[in-house]
């Protein structure tokens, strides 16, 4: 089994075709759930819509939107709509049956409520704010993954939780890719992004350890070091192998798990 995520720069146009030809190679010999983000897109709508996003930092350097109860609605609109739609019709149209859902339907992933933020504020200081809409992943419906893919379908996952008091949460899609090939014990994780992989000093890596990326974790930019940090949870899962590349170019999966391209992740 095979979790693959698509990064929001990657389907700013739709799922790229020549990604969607991977993916009907892929499916003819191995089960495989897509998630997906949106990032950008969620900022550009919400912006037309005159809700202006605002970022905060934590203090290890991971950046994040500002979820109160106004985003959180866009949020859900555009990634369970737009983009979760958009991604299910373009591969419907090649061909491949997908079923899209996000992580509230059938409380496919369910997460806590942050209570508060630890963030550094524009003067470099830390300090506490309300957590709005976000949460920690806690649980993954595997029987209804299973039950999707057993029908012949290819899940395509939108990343939003349920919360404990049935709210919907905004969390990572990284992370959600991480958290369901943990609790599928998928063999292989692929992050798919807009740039080839992990570089350091301008140089990309191609393997790297999960003892080595502890000790890099802190040279990361935003955007990449989620996936690094996503990739320590799913291995620290059970996951075999995490694989961070490109979804640009000719057979972005395949290439990933046959190690001729991007960075692989993993305990050696
Ligand atoms: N050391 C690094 N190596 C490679 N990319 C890096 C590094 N540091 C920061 N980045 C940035 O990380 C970006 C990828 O993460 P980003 O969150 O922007 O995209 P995504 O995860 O594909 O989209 P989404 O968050 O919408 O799912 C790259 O475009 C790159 O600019
Ligand atoms: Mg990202």
């Amino acid at each position: 089994m095979i979790v693959a995520k698509a990064g929001g720069r990657l389907i700013e146009n739709g799922l790229p075709s020549d990604l969607i030809k991977d993916i009907k190679t892929i499916i003819a010999s191995n089960k495989l759930i897509l998630v997906h983000g949106g990032g950008v897109e969620v900022t550009d709508i919400a912006s037309k819509l005159g809700k202006e996003q605002m970022f905060i930092t934590s203090p290890d350097g991971f950046r994040s939107r500002y979820t109160d109860k106004e985003t959180v609605e866009i949020y859900t609109m555009v990634m369970a709509g737009k983009l979760n739609k958009q991604i299910v019709t373009n591969l419907q149209s090649m061909g491949v049956n997908a079923l899209g859902l996000s992580g509230l339907d059938g409380q496919l992933i369910k997460a806590n409520r942050k209570k508060k933020l630890i963030i550094i504020d524009n003067r470099g200081r830390k300090r506490a704010i309300d957590g709005g809409y976000t949460g920690k992943i806690v649980s993954v419906n595997s029987k209804l993954i299973h039950l999707i893919i057993d029908g012949g379908y290819i899940p395509v996952i939108s990343p939003i939780a349920l919360s404990e008091e049935f709210e919907p949460l905004n969390v990572d899609g990284d992370r959600v890719a991480a958290y369901i090939s943990g609790f599928l014990k998928a063999d292989k994780l692929v992050l798919m992004t807009d740039v080839e992989g992990l570089y350091l000093d301008e140089k990309l890596i191609t393997k790297l350890s999960v003892l080595e990326a502890k000790e890099i974790l802190h040279q990361i930019g935003p955007g990449m070091i989620t996936k690094v940090y996503a990739a320590m949870e799913a291995l620290k899962m059970g996951v075999k192998e995490v694989i961070i590349t490109s979804g640009l170019s000719s057979k972005p999966i395949s290439s990933a798990i046959e190690h001729k391209h991007g960075t692989v992740i993993s305990y050696e």
